[in-house]
């Protein structure tokens, strides 16, 4: 493995999005650094398969990211790893219902320090190194982020605000750090989400135009493409959707 390889950190990797995003990179000759939080094997699992592939290339780091002390922690451990940083892919995040009028306080701390306060910590942590390698941001956004999906306003605010952090970012750290987003629609439907039937699930894709949900590789190629074929790609966020945002 080259030691001149470009690093790339996943925060949330070690399944769906993440996972399909690291095995993108990964192909382009990316080394990856999984990070988790809970699924420890499942990161394991993936680096060790990456790791097959070309050795030295993976590696998976442990950090619960509502917590300021281990965000520090594992920028910093990214960064030792292999001596540089090039790309980080801010994907972790949490999706569940706030109805208005019932929002717990420990739901609100949930949604805003993983969705919107981990990157803002991440980027502080890791701009500089960012800035030495030329490197990129890539934030998981989502199109609920511009037309809200009913009783998830906090996590739509938490969207709309990495949104905006998007653009500010891409103001404020070029010229040497590009930052882009991308937004997924309907693409794997959360594991546990109390409210989302089959009913609903059916419905919602009568109003994609292409009828039907995206794969976690749809998204896994748009990122890659802003990190490794968009060199003038500054500031923007792809709506991956399947064109539900023009018929929403
Ligand atoms: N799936 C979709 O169709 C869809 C649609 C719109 C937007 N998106 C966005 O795309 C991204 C990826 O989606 P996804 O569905 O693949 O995500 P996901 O499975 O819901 O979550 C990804 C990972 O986030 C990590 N995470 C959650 N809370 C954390 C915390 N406090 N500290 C550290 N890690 C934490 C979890 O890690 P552990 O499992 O290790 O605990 C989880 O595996 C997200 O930003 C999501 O909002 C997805």
């Amino acid at each position: 493995m080259s030691d001149h390889a470009h690093v790339a950190l996943i925060t949330g990797a070690a399944h769906r999005l993440g996972a399909a995003t690291a095995r993108s990179l990964h192909e382009r000759d990316y080394r990856v650094i999984i990070h988790y939080r809970t699924r420890e094997h499942d990161a394991r699992k993936l680096v060790e398969e990456l790791n097959e592939r070309r050795p030295g290339s993976a590696t998976a780091l442990q950090a619960d990211l509502t917590n300021p002390d281990e965000i520090n922690a594992l920028a910093r451990e990214a960064v030792d790893y292999w001596s540089r940083l090039d790309v980080l892919v801010n994907n972790a995040s949490v999706f569940f219902p706030t109805p208005t009028g019932s929002l717990r306080m420990d739901d609100w701390d949930n949604l805003v320090n993983t969705n919107f306060r981990a990157p803002v910590l991440l980027v502080e942590q890791l701009c500089e190194e960012l800035r030495l390698q030329s490197g990129c941001i890539v934030n998981l956004i989502d199109i609920y982020s511009e037309r809200p999906l009913e009783d998830h306003p906090v996590y739509a605010a938490t969207k709309a605000a990495l949104a905006s952090l998007t653009r500010s970012w891409a103001r404020d750290l070029a010229p040497a750090i590009r930052t882009n987003g991308v937004s997924p629609g309907a693409v794997l439907w959360p594991e546990d989400h109390p409210t989302l039937d089959e009913t609903y699930k059916q419905e919602l894709l009568k109003r994609v135009p292409l009828h039907r949900a995206g794969a976690a590789e749809d998204i896994a190629s748009a990122v890659t493409w802003l990190v490794c074929d968009a060199p003038y790609v500054n500031g923007q966020i792809i709506n991956v959707d399947g064109g539900r945002s023009v018929q929403m």
